[in-house]
């Protein structure tokens, strides 16, 4: 397939890059300095785009199957690169007719009454640490419930730089039960490439965790 990777430069934006390469996927990288990119690969196209610059991205999803988004703000200050980002995103896919969204988000932003009331307290001061973040996140996924797309949001829990495992948990629309509280991004990036082949995670909420 022809894959468009949004925040491809990041932690879980390489693993994500080299999943999809090592599964056959033709990709695009959109990042902001492309200069700063270090992979490369022939089936590996990387152009300059920054989301929050929507001109930047025009016209630059025509002809692809999918876009997958790894992109994330900075932790402690307001941002606005989920929510401004993904409209650009949203109103490029529908402009070029590209159907399939898998997007990150983050499985602190489950209903309370899907928390446990030990992770209460620990969701709590992650809030008042990452409000920024996971307001936006909030305002991300809204956007994303709302449009036509074949969307899959997925949230993970505590992202680790471990090696990868090659295999994973996820359940759909409901947190992994006595789920485990982290997962390496590589694995992430593997949950994220399989659900391409997936019609079941279409308009579902993925939460995924270490097996
Ligand atoms: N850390 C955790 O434990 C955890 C847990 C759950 C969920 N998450 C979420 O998972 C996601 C991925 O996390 P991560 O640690 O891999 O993030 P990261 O390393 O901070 O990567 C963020 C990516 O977004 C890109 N980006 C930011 N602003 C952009 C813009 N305006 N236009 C284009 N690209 C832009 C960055 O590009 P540049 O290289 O140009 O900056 C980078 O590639 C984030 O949304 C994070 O909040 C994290």
């Amino acid at each position: 397939m022809k894959i468009v990777v949004f925040g491809a430069t990041g932690d879980t934006g390489i693993p994500l890059v080299k999943q999809l390469l090592l599964q056959g996927h033709e990709v695009t990288a959109i990042v902001r300095r492309p200069e700063k990119f270090a992979l490369s690969d022939k089936h590996l196209e990387i152009i300059q785009g920054d989301v929050l610059q929507s001109s930047t991205i025009t016209g630059k999803l025509a002809g692809k199957d999918a876009v997958l988004s790894a992109l994330g703000g900075s932790p402690r200050q307001p941002t606005t690169v989920y929510s401004d980002g993904m409209k650009t995103i949203i109103s490029e896919m529908e402009q070029a007719g590209v159907q399939r969204l898998i997007c990150l988000s983050a499985e602190t932003l489950k209903p309370k009454e899907e928390t446990s009331l030990t992770e209460r307290i620990l969701v709590r001061i992650l809030w008042r640490v990452f409000h920024h973040i996971y307001r936006d996140m909030q305002r991300m996924e809204k956007q994303i419930y709302q449009s036509n797309l074949d969307w899959t949001i997925i949230r993970p829990p505590y992202l680790t730089n471990g090696a990868p495992k090659g295999h994973y948990r996820i359940h759909f629309d409901k947190p992994v039960p006595n789920g485990k509280g982290r997962i390496t991004r590589a694995d992430l990036a593997l949950a994220m490439t399989d659900q391409l082949k997936k019609t079941a995670a279409i308009r579902s909420i993925a939460y995924v965790c270490a097996n």
